[in-house]
């Protein structure tokens, strides 16, 4: 027996990488799962590789009206909403603050917050109603750069660091019927994309040595894939197990908060 058997939840950028994952890991634990995607090929992809446990919306988390729409086929389809998993975002490849062109920073800006902050929002307001009638729960992603500079530009840590702040806020606004948590993965060789406001609309993280990076920067010294981050977002949908966590959020970065000021961490004959 899963951790979600008879949950419903849905889950934005389900088409691809920890999104995706979500998704087939949520049908494992027993869940039935609804998706805003807006990518139309991985919307397609979802619905024949997941047949009936899945609802698919092809749409954009920066409109209200796309989040109400998945919120409402997946009622239609499943009968109940008990978890909703804001996961959708796009990164800004660590673009400097004077790297911005000066016309580009208002779009930038836009773009940056209206789908990693707004989106997040909208979802929260389109499934609240939902959620309360289940005693459910949110969880949103965050990222090591709600945390920690350097894991991207100032936009995409600012955009980071608001979704904690949300997540705190939306904890306290919705308590008690509703927990509102997070989880804080570090880095994964996705699709995730850049702005296409500069020009990085078709570029993926997975263009970068990731493997790399973080055996530099992580004390686990490991690049993990998206299926090893979604036990955390199980935990903390599941209501039997997470029934006291509202506000928390599960940094789960291979330890980036605890690298130290050593060149190397670790390094005992263990
Ligand atoms: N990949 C990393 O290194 C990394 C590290 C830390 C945190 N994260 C976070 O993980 C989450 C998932 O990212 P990922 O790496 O799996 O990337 P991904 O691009 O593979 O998945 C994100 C999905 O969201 C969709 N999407 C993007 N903008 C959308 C919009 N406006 N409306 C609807 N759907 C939209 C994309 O089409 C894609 O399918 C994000 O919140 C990201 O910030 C990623």
């Amino acid at each position: 027996m899963g951790w979600l058997e008879g949950n419903v939840a849905v889950i934005t950028g389900g088409g691809s990488g920890l999104g995706r994952a979500l998704v087939e890991r949520f049908i494992e634990e027993g869940a039935k799962v609804g998706v805003l995607e807006r990518s139309a090929e991985k919307v397609k992809k979802l619905a024949a590789d997941f047949g009936e446990n899945v609802v698919t919306v092809e749409g954009d988390v920066s409109k209200y009206e796309d989040n109400a729409s998945v919120v409402r086929e997946t009622v239609r389809q499943f009968g109940r909403l008990d978890t909703f998993v804001g996961n959708a975002a796009i990164w800004d490849f660590s673009t400097k603050l004077v790297d911005i062109p000066e016309d580009r920073l208002d779009p930038l800006f836009d773009e940056m917050f209206h789908i990693n902050v707004k989106g997040y929002l909208n979802g929260a307001k389109a499934a609240v109603k939902e959620l309360a009638l289940t005693g459910g729960s949110i969880v949103f992603t965050v990222s090591n750069a709600g945390f920690y500079p350097g894991g991207g530009g100032p936009l995409y840590t600012a955009s980071k660091h608001a979704v904690v702040g949300l997540v705190k806020e939306l904890a306290f606004e919705f308590a008690p019927k509703i927990r509102v948590n997070g989880v804080a993965p570090g880095a994964m060789a996705t699709d995730l994309r850049g702005p296409g406001s500069i020009g990085l609309g078709e570029t993926n993280v997975s263009s970068l040595p990731l493997a790399d990076l973080i055996k530099q920067c992580t004390v686990l010294q490991e690049l993990c894939e998206p299926a090893d981050y979604t036990g955390h977002y199980v935990l903390l949908a599941s209501k039997d197990n997470s029934r006291t966590a509202t506000g928390a959020i599960i940094n789960c970065d291979g330890g980036m908060g605890v690298r130290g000021l050593a060149e190397t961490a670790g390094g005992n004959d263990l």
